[in-house]
């Protein structure tokens, strides 16, 4: 896809890998519509944008709205295409993550994580694609995670959420694909955002032992291999080699990473008994 003067609808384009995705777009000549709740953080995001326009007739517009409600979705993205013209791209990427130990978690924080994972990016595709089905063509960019392939210790409130995006992803490809309509689904690494600030507050220490062992990316590494990935239209876009390996293998890879997760989680365990004995000593 040429990016020039194409319509690009981006959740979550206020922060994160969706304001870096946005801006990338903006540099080659997209027109951006970023959807967020926050409106400030969306008006500045949208200034930033604007600086790395290509051309004088570009827009960038910020549209303030909770993806998790269904008619704010709706209406967001109407709202982007009466404004902008029927969307070329729909990039899903409003999220957010509650680590936790399972049982310590409130049930709501479940909810209100699919909520916003999952039921965001659908009804936001629901409401775009009447508008790529009138034009046949578009792309549909869902932003899955490293902990949509295979499940982390501590994310239970969101591998299922990210597992569930790659089961939206795989099974709607097919049918959107007979109307001229691509879809792609990004695997993520740890990447550097608030995102991750976040969780890492309250993440158990056996999860941060196991991310510690990947690399951690920066917003616009993530961003580039997802312009890349859709230009290619590539259907599973996974930035770097460890992503890679394990959206192909990682039904083969799993009892493996199993054993390897289960010995990361003894040694966590036996150093927090350590510490608490020093406590009490
Ligand atoms: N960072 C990582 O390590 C990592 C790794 C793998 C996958 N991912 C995924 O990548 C995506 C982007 O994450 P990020 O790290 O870039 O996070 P981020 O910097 O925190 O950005 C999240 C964006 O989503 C928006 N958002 C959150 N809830 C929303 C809602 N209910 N309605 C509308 N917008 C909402 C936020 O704005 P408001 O809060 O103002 O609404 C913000 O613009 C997420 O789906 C995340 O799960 C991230």
């Amino acid at each position: 896809m040429n990016f020039y003067r194409k319509h690009a609808i981006i959740t979550g384009g206020s922060s994160g890998i969706g304001k870096a995705t946005a801006k990338l777009l903006a540099s080659l000549g997209a027109n951006i519509s970023i959807i967020a709740r926050t409106q400030t953080v969306l008006e500045a995001a949208k200034v930033e944008i604007e600086t790395l326009c290509s051309h004088a007739e570009q827009r960038i517009i910020a549209i303030p709205a909770d993806v998790a409600d269904q008619t704010q979705a709706e209406q967001a993205i109407n709202a982007a295409i009466h404004q902008i013209g029927p969307p070329d791209l729909l990039i899903t990427s409003a999220g957010m993550a509650h680590p936790g130990y399972f049982q310590e978690l409130p049930v709501e924080i479940f909810q209100s994580t699919m909520a916003i994972n999952y039921f965001g990016s659908l009804y936001c595709i629901k409401a775009a694609l009447p508008a790529m089905e009138q034009r046949g063509q578009g792309h549909i960019v869902m932003i899955s995670s490293g902990a949509g392939l295979v499940g982390i210790y501590g994310y239970t409130p969101y591998s299922p959420t990210k597992f569930a995006l790659r089961g939206l992803a795989e099974s709607l490809r097919g049918e959107l694909k007979a109307a001229g309509i691509g879809v792609s689904i990004v695997y993520p690494p740890d990447t550097d955002t608030p995102q991750l600030e976040q969780e890492n507050k309250t993440k158990p220490l056996e999860t941060k032992m196991i991310t510690s062992t990947a690399k951690t990316w920066s917003a616009e590494s993530v961003a580039s291999q997802i312009v890349q990935g859709i230009h290619k239209k590539s259907f599973s876009i996974t930035p770097g080699v460890e992503m890679t390996l394990l959206a192909k293998l990682h039904s083969l890879l799993s009892p493996g990473l199993s054993w390897y997760f289960d010995k990361i989680i003894a040694k966590a365990r036996s150093e927090k008994a350590l510490f608490k004995n020093l406590d009490v000593a």
